[in-house]
């Protein structure tokens, strides 16, 4: 049995200071239901703030971060390193999320250093992957998303499997209020776990988790997690919500 994963992608809101009244909201409010894991993606200015709360209040919640540079440490002006994030004892990271591949350049290639980088320091990743709107119309979609998993997970050994998380967020759902079908879905989430096994043993890849992401919110998410092949979410928009982000945690 694979144990749900919920997590909240913050993306660039919330100053410290307003993570931290989030937190307390949140803290006040949670109740896990459902006892599946739960992580909140703050910006990396407000990870200490953050894991300062949920160690204050011993909220069952795990900490993840939004990004990370691949390299140690060195001149790198701007970047975060793995170990960096490690010391602030975040356990996730999300990496090659749509937005950092379409805003800031982030190929397949990059990703997968990331995700190695990941590994090699003891990182969790949740690594991202879609296809636009363009190419779900052109019925490409299936092959557009296996080959971005394919070549993010170039040269990353079995033994890493049991600690990625995979994100399938179709492009055209983030932030816009359209869900795909829990359906189609479940159709790539399949199709992900079944390239996966492929790759690695099926006995590896049962116990992959795969979440959706795209427009998440406390009305779909129940459907969504009735789907054999979905695990979770990890939610954008509705995270920012106290009452939003805890019913999608009780769906
Ligand atoms: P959304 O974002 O829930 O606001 O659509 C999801 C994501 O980008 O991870």
């Amino acid at each position: 049995m694979r144990m749900p994963f919920i997590a909240g992608n913050w993306k660039m809101n919330l100053t410290h200071i307003q993570a931290v009244k989030f937190m307390q909201d949140l803290g006040y409010t949670y109740k896990n239901k459902n006892n599946c894991e739960v992580a909140v993606c703050p910006p990396t200015t407000a990870l200490k703030s953050v894991k300062t709360l949920i160690d204050g209040d011993n909220l069952n919640i795990k900490l993840g971060a939004q990004n990370m540079y691949y390299e140690s440490s060195g001149a790198f002006t701007g970047e975060i390193s793995p170990e960096m994030l490690k010391a602030l004892d975040v356990e996730y990271v999300i990496i090659g999320h749509s937005e950092r591949r379409q805003y800031f350049n982030e190929t397949n290639e990059i990703v997968n250093k990331k995700i190695s980088a990941a590994f090699k320091i003891g990182l969790k990743p949740i690594m991202c992957i879609g296809e636009s709107l363009d190419i779900r119309e052109s019925g490409k979609a299936e092959e557009f998303v296996i080959n971005q998993l394919v070549e993010c997970l170039a040269g990353i050994g079995e033994e890493n499997i049991n600690d990625l998380t995979i994100a399938y967020e179709p492009i055209w759902a983030i932030g816009t209020g359209k869900t795909a079908t829990s359906e189609d879905a479940n159709d790539m989430c399949r199709a992900i776990r079944s390239k996966t096994g492929e790759l690695y043993g099926n006995k590896t890849s049962e116990i992959l988790r795969i979440l959706y992401g795209g427009s998440v919110k406390p009305s779909n998410m129940a459907e969504l997690m009735n789907m054999p092949d979905i695990d979770g979410a990890l939610v954008g928009g509705a995270s920012l919500k106290v009452d939003d982000f805890t019913a999608i945690i009780n769906y």
